[in-house]
């Protein structure tokens, strides 16, 4: 049997290395009030399959905050490697003195169900009303029931299926954005038993 690889580990202080997340570009605003802005945002994730559940947290410093907070709604845009300078660049400069559409190239097009616009760029648009706002410290976590999901649909195959492995998706870790590489297994691979081949006549 072969012997195992012995493994050091170090110990560091604790902190956000969870990793890879996704990283996204949040829309909000586009209202009277508030016009369109665009924050990037790391610290998302799914919290409930039914109803459908996600979270984003935001620094109330952030522009951004006050519309989310007081709107009540906003997009997650799920980016592509061809938006990965843009991804940077939205959550290096600030709402109150850009406008990010304009700015990036962006565009701005209609949501199914909430005020703010998708990113019309971006291969999967999740939009989303708050629920719930719980400040934690140094964020404020955001808990939204997904109400309208858009895809786009130049990545349906010729079945209709959705193909993610072709959107270019984009990952973040302790400061860096990766590509994803391709698809190794799909749910469940680990126990389902393989096709038995067909005989041929
Ligand atoms: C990769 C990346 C991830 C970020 N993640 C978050 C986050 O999860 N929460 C947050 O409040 N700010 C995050 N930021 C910072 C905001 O995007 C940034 O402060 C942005 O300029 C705020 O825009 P606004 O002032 O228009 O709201 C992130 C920035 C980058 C580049």
């Amino acid at each position: 049997m072969a012997r195992k690889e012995r493994i050091e580990k170090q110990s560091w202080k604790p902190g956000n290395v969870l990793s890879p997340l996704p990283v996204v570009l949040v829309s909000c605003g586009g209202t009277e009030q508030w016009q369109p802005n665009i924050i990037t945002i790391a610290w998302t994730g799914s919290v409930c399959s039914d109803p459908p559940m996600l979270s984003i947290s935001v620094r109330p410093e952030r522009y951004s905050y006050e519309i989310i907070e007081t709107t009540r709604e906003f997009v997650v845009n799920v980016p592509s490697v061809q938006q990965a300078k843009t991804t940077d660049w939205c959550g290096m400069v600030s709402g109150s003195k850009v406008d990010k559409f304009a700015e990036s190239g962006l565009t701005p097009a209609p949501a199914l169900k909430v005020q703010c616009p998708i990113i019309l760029e971006c291969p999967i648009n999740i939009e989303c009303r708050v629920w719930q706002a719980l400040l934690l410290g140094t964020h404020t976590m955001f808990l939204a029931e997904v109400v309208a999901v858009q895809v786009t649909s130049a990545l349906l195959d010729a079945r209709g299926k959705f193909r993610l492995d072709k959107a270019g998706l984009l990952a973040y870790g302790l400061g860096q954005y990766f590509a994803l590489g391709p698809v190794i297994g799909r749910f469940g691979f680990s126990v389902r038993k393989r096709k038995s081949k067909k005989r041929s006549a």
